[in-house]
């Protein structure tokens, strides 16, 4: 059974496990996790904007829902800021589930929008955003220079107003 709540403190260990485990030049344009490390700083990552999965009462991965411009101007948008799972649980549905909720997160807190970036290559994620009703704004391309290849970033957002009230 997949179950979404806020993260812990406590949950500092196990999100920086996955992470390590999932961490590729194909997933994540930043460099690799280098030990020893913390998930959480109040500055970097708040334990407020994560939201963890677990399976069958295991931790399975984890959502990150956060406001990356400060500008009332800005307001109405959250990104989703990361998103991983624990290998021994893909393809479970536990990706789809953190996304869904982040979503409902986002709406929770009044957002009007969500947006997110992913790599070009990253063709699972890109099949599980554009199923969860994100479609794409923008690619940057040759964004990024990894393994000696240049990389696009893709701009994914989802309207969470309705038509008629955007309009
Ligand atoms: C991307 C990622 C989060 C997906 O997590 P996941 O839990 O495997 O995602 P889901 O199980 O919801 O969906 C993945 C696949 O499993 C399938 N699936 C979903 N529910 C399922 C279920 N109950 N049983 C079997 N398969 C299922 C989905 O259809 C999907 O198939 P597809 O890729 O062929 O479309 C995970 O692969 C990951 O951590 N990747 C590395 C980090 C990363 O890329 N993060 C995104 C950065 S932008």
């Amino acid at each position: 059974m997949i179950e979404i709540r806020g993260a812990r403190p406590e949950d500092d260990a196990a999100l920086v496990a996955i992470d390590d485990l999932t961490w590729t030049s194909e997933t994540s344009p930043g460099l690799p996790p280098e030990p020893p490390r913390e998930f959480f700083a109040p500055e970097r990552q708040p334990v407020e904007d994560v939201l963890v999965a677990e399976l069958d009462g295991v931790v399975a991965g984890y959502a990150i829902v956060r406001n990356t411009i400060a500008l009332p101007s800005h307001a109405h948008v959250l990104e989703l800021g990361g998103l991983a799972v624990h290998p021994d649980a893909a393809g479970h549905g536990v990706g789809t589930a953190l996304v869904e909720t982040a979503v409902a997160e986002a709406v929770r807190r009044g957002a009007r929008k969500m947006s997110l970036r992913v790599l070009g290559g990253n063709a699972v994620a890109r099949r599980l955003y554009a199923r969860c009703g994100f479609d794409v704004e923008g690619v940057l391309k040759e964004e990024f220079l990894l393994d000696g290849r240049y990389v696009d970033d893709v701009l994914m957002a989802r309207q969470l107003a309705a038509a008629a009230e955007r309009d």
